[in-house]
This record gives structure tokens, C-alpha cells and sequence, in this order.
């Protein structure tokens, strides 16, 4: 299988798309499932959790999956997180395609580069997310009147718990406005292949201590509320994408 663009579909987003065939596609990583969507040949959907939501954050292989779209020829990835909000004007259900990330993760894999073959990289990520895929998702946004912030800084956690309002606090003050779990090394490892990527981030709650406690259910309820609009914003930018490259 060959394709452009890829969804890399995170918490709540596993129905978005109507799915034909699966596709183990091996890593030197390990292998990793990708599946194609009905009606679109070019366009590759890739559930991060696995397809029954079996995997959590911290156990996501994130190498391979990232691996498997580049050798699928992949140009093009937007994934979309569940995320809390550190910052009272992005209120529970307000989507954000974030600029910039903090990683705070601290048990993944997260270079392509080990340097076991003597060739040590080191990847600009000054700006870790694709310009041409926000801004392709910003213009959709704007035609489809779908209210979207335009920028925003992510904090990766490690997971998979939540937060504790003291890291919240902490995250605040060093300029986070959203907190997910699966922004890193996603991005940096899309950067070190050479992916355009940008994504989603569907704002669920408020964060620790901003809010009195995180309820999964509820974090998943409002995931599966965004669904529609997410799946409208991808197929948009995508159209704005091809429009791009004509
Ligand atoms: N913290 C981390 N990850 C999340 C949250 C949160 O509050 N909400 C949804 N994913």
C-alpha cells in the first residue's frame, strides 16, 4: 500500500473513518498496523492505541508506526489527541492545532538516530510541527466555519495517568496551554523522517486542579462528540493540500 497522507487517529477517534483492508507493514522497530479507508486510495489510517484501544501512551510504538508511513511513501501525517487545557480561554470541546510542544515523556524511544552506525544526527525541531499541514488545516477550518485555535503549546506527559494539580502549576508557568500524552516523540520522529505533520488536539477538559478531578468517561465523550467536525477538518486540509501541490 502507497499513499500520501496519513491519519494518525488518537483517544475516540478509531470509528472516524470507515476501514477496508489492514496492513502489517514491518520495522526494524517492529511491525505496525495500518489500514486503508474506504473510497480513499490515498490515504492511509493509522490508529495510534491499536484498533480496540489496547495500547496506552506509553507503550505506542511510536518508531515503527512513524517507519511504517514513510516506507508507505507517506508525505503528509495529521494525528489528532485528546488533551487537557491549562488555559481558561480553551474551554472542553475547543479544538487547537498546536505550534510548539515541551516533552516531558521519559521512557520512549524517541530518535531514529542511536548512532550505531556512527552517523549521529541532530534534527532542527525549533519548529516541530509542519507549517504547510497547519496552515492547510487553519484555511480548512476557515471554509468549514469550524472554530479553531490556531496555535498553542503542547506538554507531553509520560502517562498513563493524568496530572497532579502541582505539575499542572508547573507546566503553567513554563508557558504549556494543552497536556497530552501521545504528542511525543510522534512529532519529532515525523521531523526526523522528513513527514509533513501537524495535528489536532480536541481540548477534553480542564486540567488538573483547574478542574476538581479528570474523568476518562468524559474525556471520551467529548472525543466522540468531535468526531464528525475532525473528520470534515482532515478531509479539508487534505483538499487544501492537493490544491497546494497542483
Ligand atoms: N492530561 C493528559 N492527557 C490528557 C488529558 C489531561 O488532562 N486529557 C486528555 N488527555
Amino acid at each position: 500500500m502507497r499513499s500520501k497522507y496519513a491519519i494518525i487517529a488518537g483517544t475516540g477517534m478509531g470509528k472516524i473513518f470507515e476501514l477496508s483492508e489492514k496492513h502489517e507493514v514491518e520495522t526494524p522497530y517492529g511491525s505496525a498496523e495500518l489500514y486503508s479507508v474506504k473510497g480513499f486510495q490515498n490515504l492511509i489510517f493509522l490508529p495510534r492505541h491499536g484498533i480496540g484501544y489496547s495500547l496506552p501512551p506509553h507503550k505506542i510504538n511510536y518508531r515503527a508506526n512513524i517507519y511504517s508511513l514513510k516506507k508507505s511513501g507517506v508525505n503528509f501525517a495529521i494525528a489528532t489527541n485528546a488533551v487537557g487545557s491549562l488555559n481558561k480561554r480553551l474551554s472542553p470541546g475547543s479544538f487547537v492545532v498546536p505550534d510548539q510542544i515541551i516533552d516531558f515523556t521519559r521512557s520512549r524511544k524517541s530518535t531514529f538516530f542511536e548512532g550505531e552506525d556512527g552517523n549521529v544526527v541532530f534534527t532542527d525541531v525549533t519548529f516541530p510541527y509542519s507549517e504547510k499541514v497547519r496552515s492547510a488545516l487553519l484555511v480548512a477550518s476557515k471554509r468549514l466555519q469550524i472554530k479553531v485555535y490556531s496555535r498553542g503549546t503542547y506538554v507531553c506527559t509520560e502517562g498513563p495517568r493524568y496530572e497532579t494539580a502541582a505539575e499542572i502549576r508547573a507546566y503553567k508557568l513554563l508557558g504549556a496551554d494543552i497536556v497530552g500524552m501521545t504528542g511525543a516523540p510522534e512529532a519529532f520522529l515525523a521531523k526526523e523522517a522528513g513527514i509533513e505533520y501537524a495535528s489536532i488536539s480536541v481540548v477534553t477538559n480542564y486540567a488538573a486542579g483547574i478542574a476538581k478531578q479528570i474523568s476518562h468517561g468524559l474525556v471520551m465523550d467529548i472525543m466522540h462528540n468531535a468526531q464528525e467536525s475532525v473528520r470534515k477538518l482532515i478531509f479539508e486540509a487534505i483538499n487544501v493540500l492537493e490544491e497546494s501541490l497542483k
